[in-house]
C-alpha cells in the first residue's frame, strides 16, 4: 500500500478499508488500548455520558467494530436496547463473541449493514453514535444524513473521531507518530503493518472542525458543538435533530 489515502477512489477507498478492518479483527482491541494508550476507553465513556434517551429508548452504533460502545451503552443505560451495525461481517462476529464469552447485556443487536445506507426507517433511535468510523468513509454527507434521518426529532447524533491538529509543531510530532511510529509498533502484533499506516493518513486527513459543523448542519441537525479529548487529538461531535 504504497499509495497515500488521499490518492485513492471512493469505491477502492471502501474495499481497502473493508478488507483492513477483516484482517486486523483478532489483534484491534488490543492495539486500540496500546496505541492510545488506554484513552480510547475514557473517550468511548465520554461519549456513553453524552447520549439522551427519552423517547424510543433505542441507540443505534454505527461501525460498531467490536462493540465496545454498544457494550458501554448498555452498561450504563441497562433499561435501553442497543443495536451495533458494522459492514466487516468478521468485526460483527468478534463483537457476538465478546457478548456470549464476557455475558454482555442481551439487549444488544448485532448486525451487517452499510453506514450510507442503514436499514431502518426514519425516527428509530433517541441516538445515533459512530466512534472512529466516519474517517474511513469516503461519502461522509451520506453518513451524517443517514445517522439524522434515523434518529427521532431531538435526537442526538454523535461522532467520535481522531482529529488532525492545527498547531503546527504538535502536528508534525502527530504525523511521526501516525506515519512511522504506529505502524511500526502495530507491524510487531499484527501482519498488517500498511492497515495501521493507513489508518493513521486517514486522522490527518479528516476535515477540520468548522467544516466538519458545516457537514452536520448540512445533514439537518443544529446546536452543534464539540469537546476535545486529550489535546484535542479526539474530537466529540455532537448535534440535535431539528423538529
Ligand atoms: C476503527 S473501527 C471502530 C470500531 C468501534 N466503533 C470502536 O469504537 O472501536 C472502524 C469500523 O468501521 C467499520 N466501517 C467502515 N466503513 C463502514 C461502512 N461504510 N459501514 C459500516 N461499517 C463501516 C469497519 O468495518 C470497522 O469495524
Amino acid at each position: 500500500m504504497k499509495k497515500s489515502s488521499l490518492f485513492y477512489h471512493p469505491n477502492e477507498q471502501i474495499d481497502l478499508v473493508q478488507s483492513i478492518f477483516t484482517s486486523i479483527t483478532d489483534h484491534y482491541d488490543f492495539l486500540n488500548h496500546l496505541l492510545s494508550f488506554g484513552q480510547d476507553i475514557v473517550w468511548r465513556k465520554k461519549a456513553v455520558h453524552n447520549m439522551r434517551f427519552f423517547s424510543t429508548m433505542k441507540c443505534l452504533d454505527i461501525a460498531t467494530g467490536t462493540g465496545d460502545i454498544a457494550f458501554a451503552t448498555a452498561k450504563k443505560n441497562p433499561f435501553a436496547s442497543v443495536t451495533g451495525l458494522d459492514f466487516s461481517s468478521a468485526m460483527i462476529q468478534k463483537a457476538i463473541q465478546k457478548q456470549q464469552k464476557r455475558h454482555h447485556s442481551s439487549s444488544i443487536q448485532f448486525i451487517t449493514g452499510d453506514a450510507t445506507n442503514l436499514p431502518f426507517p426514519n425516527d428509530q433511535f433517541d441516538t445515533t453514535i459512530i466512534a472512529f468510523g466516519i474517517r474511513n468513509i469516503p461519502d461522509k454527507k451520506k453518513v451524517l444524513s443517514e445517522m439524522t434521518r434515523v434518529v427521532v426529532p431531538n435526537g442526538v447524533v454523535l461522532i467520535l473521531e481522531m482529529v488532525s491538529q492545527q498547531n503546527h509543531w504538535i502536528q508534525r510530532l502527530y504525523q511521526w507518530y501516525l506515519c512511522s511510529l504506529l505502524p511500526s509498533i502495530a507491524a510487531l502484533f499484527s501482519q498488517n503493518k500498511a492497515a495501521y499506516r493507513y489508518l493513521g493518513e486517514s486522522i490527518l486527513h479528516f476535515p477540520a472542525t468548522n467544516e466538519f459543523y458545516r457537514l452536520m448542519e448540512n445533514a439537518g441537525l443544529q446546536k452543534i458543538r464539540s469537546i476535545p479529548l486529550t489535546m484535542g487529538i479526539t474530537r466529540l461531535f455532537i448535534g440535535t435533530k431539528k423538529v
